[in-house]
């Protein structure tokens, strides 16, 4: 089995607050993970950690099998590692097509276009509305970003991830504030354009952490307290007591 993303014996801290005591985690190669936990467990730390916003203060992290502990956060992104926040960071006046169109311009290495020379990138925009149709953002995508809802601000944040065209994608609850239908229907969406992409998600709702994930990791009290199949961690004990509440 080809593990795309390895954690050993991760140790971090925050002065004396102890996120991570020495988290040992494998991410395989085209499955999608979910990474669930209370409030405070170092969710997100962990997704800072593996793309480079935060340094750990011990152990080491493996993209490909190769050490990537002291690799900047470009570094890692030009390895295939994209990712979305936990909160919104769009540009509010750019339109959805506009901010798609310069994402993949960045991608295809087309020198930086000004938004006058949007226009003129052809290819990248039929791509760009072909994505937003797949994820149902093309209605909307003439207009500027702060005018859309905030579901579909979240959505848009998706579709920029996936416009690099990541090995690894990693989002951070993708559907904090969205409709119970809208969740589904952007996890729908995911597990079409997965393919080869290894997705880590982390996600609240536990409706969608069971009907999407093919594994499941639970992080509580500074370790990984457990993994495995969705049916594997909604039948254990420790994870009913530390998180699931019944
Ligand atoms: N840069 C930082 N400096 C100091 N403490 C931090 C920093 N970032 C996070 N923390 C603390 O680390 C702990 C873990 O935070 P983190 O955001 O990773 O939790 P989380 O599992 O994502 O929680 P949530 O489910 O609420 O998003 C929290 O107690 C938080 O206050
Ligand atoms: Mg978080």
């Amino acid at each position: 089995m080809t593990m795309v993303l390895q954690t050993r014996k991760l140790r971090m801290a925050f002065g004396g607050l102890t996120i991570f005591k020495g988290l040992d985690f494998d991410l395989r190669k085209g499955e999608r993970h979910a990474v669930i936990g209370p409030n405070g467990a170092g969710k997100s730390t962990f997704v800072n950690l593996v793309t480079g916003l935060l340094r750990p203060t011990g152990g080491e992290l493996l993209l490909d099998g190769a050490d990537v502990t002291r690799a900047s956060p470009q570094e890692r992104v030009k390895a295939g590692l994209v990712r979305t926040f936990q909160i919104n960071t769009l540009f509010p006046s750019l339109t959805p097509l506009e901010s798609v169109v310069i994402a993949l311009c960045q991608r295809d290495g087309v020198a930086s276009p000004s938004l006058r020379a949007v226009h003129r990138c052809r290819t990248q925009i039929d791509e760009a509305g072909e994505l937003l149709e797949r994820f149902g953002l093309l209605a909307g995508c003439r207009t500027t970003t702060q005018e859309l809802s905030y579901g579909e601000q979240r959505v848009l944040e998706v579709v920029l991830a996936f416009a690099m065209r990541p090995r690894v994608l990693l989002l951070d609850e993708p559907a904090a504030g969205l409709s119970t239908a809208q969740g589904v229907a952007l996890f729908n969406q995911l597990s079409h354009l997965a393919g080869d992409t290894t997705v880590l998600f982390i996600e609240h709702d536990m409706h969608l952490v069971f009907r999407f994930a093919d594994r499941v990791s639970v992080f509580a009290g500074g370790d990984m307290i457990a993994q495995g199949t969705p049916e594997h961690v909604r039948s254990n004990d420790d994870v009913r007591d530390a998180y699931l509440g019944n």
